[in-house]
């Protein structure tokens, strides 16, 4: 079944989390799975057995000295059921390396909160052609410290950084390129996980381009930033996911 996620990342309100609750809370759609993730503050206004709920990012750390940092067990006591790790402007702004995106998934899977793990080349990369190279890295760092097998309860999300807020969406067939190959990678590893996995797209989604990106054999959904700050085009991409 797709999953749409909303990545409010560092926007929003409670008049939003309001609206998103009216909206989606007796709207469930069949055969799409929905995720909000709104900054954490707004986590508590969100509840809903029609949609899920997830944080932005968590700590690697289980507790202590770490001010400003929320842990995966707390997380998981306020409702969140994924957590997107490893987003694009996290390993920009936060300096998160490939390392502490793996610790943090190990740190998210210890506490049964679903993983959505960010992956997705810069434009110098993809121009250089390496781009597949680079996904490959972002994705071996985590298999060697978690192994494959935890990747049946984890989502992978593919967002180019050239994408991502630009307007420049990938076209479908750059898209699909890149989730068939990372089907395949995991594949040589585990198929039937591979299999299973739901990979998302992400990067400049909205409704108007949605069902085309959706349609791909290896898309599986998609991660939604701007498009999703408002209520009616975040529920037509959701809508747009319907097969
Ligand atoms: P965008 O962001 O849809 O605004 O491009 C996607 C994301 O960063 O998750």
């Amino acid at each position: 079944m797709p999953l749409v996620a909303g990545n409010w990342k560092m926007n929003g309100d409670v008049e939003l989390a309001e609206k998103m609750q009216q909206t989606f809370g007796a709207t469930s759609i069949e055969n799409v799975d929905i995720l909000i993730c709104p900054p954490f503050p707004y986590l508590s206004s969100l509840s809903s057995d029609s949609f899920a709920k997830g944080a932005q990012n968590l700590s690697q750390f289980a507790k202590g000295a770490h001010t400003g940092e929320v842990s995966a067990t707390m997380l998981a006591e306020v409702g969140c059921q994924y957590v997107l790790i490893g987003h694009s402007e996290r390993r920009q702004d936060n300096g998160e390396s490939d390392d502490v995106v793996a610790l943090k998934v190990q740190a998210a899977l210890e506490n049964k909160i679903i993983p959505v793990l960010c992956v997705g080349e810069t434009e110098a990369i993809r121009e250089s052609g390496d781009f597949l190279k680079c996904i490959a890295a972002q994705l071996d760092k985590v298999i060697a410290l978690v192994g494959i097998t935890q990747f049946a309860h984890m989502v992978v999300a593919y967002e180019p950084v050239w994408a991502i807020g630009t307007g420049k969406t990938a076209s479908p067939e750059q898209a699909q390129e890149v989730h068939k190959f990372i089907r395949q990678h995991l594949a040589g590893l585990n198929s039937e996980v591979a299999q299973g996995l739901r990979i998302l797209y992400g990067g400049s989604v909205k409704a108007a381009n949605a069902k085309e990106l959706f349609s791909q054999p290896d898309i599986d959904g998609g991660l939604i930033g701007g498009a999703s700050l408002d209520p009616q085009e975040f529920l037509n991409i959701c809508l747009a996911a319907k097969s």
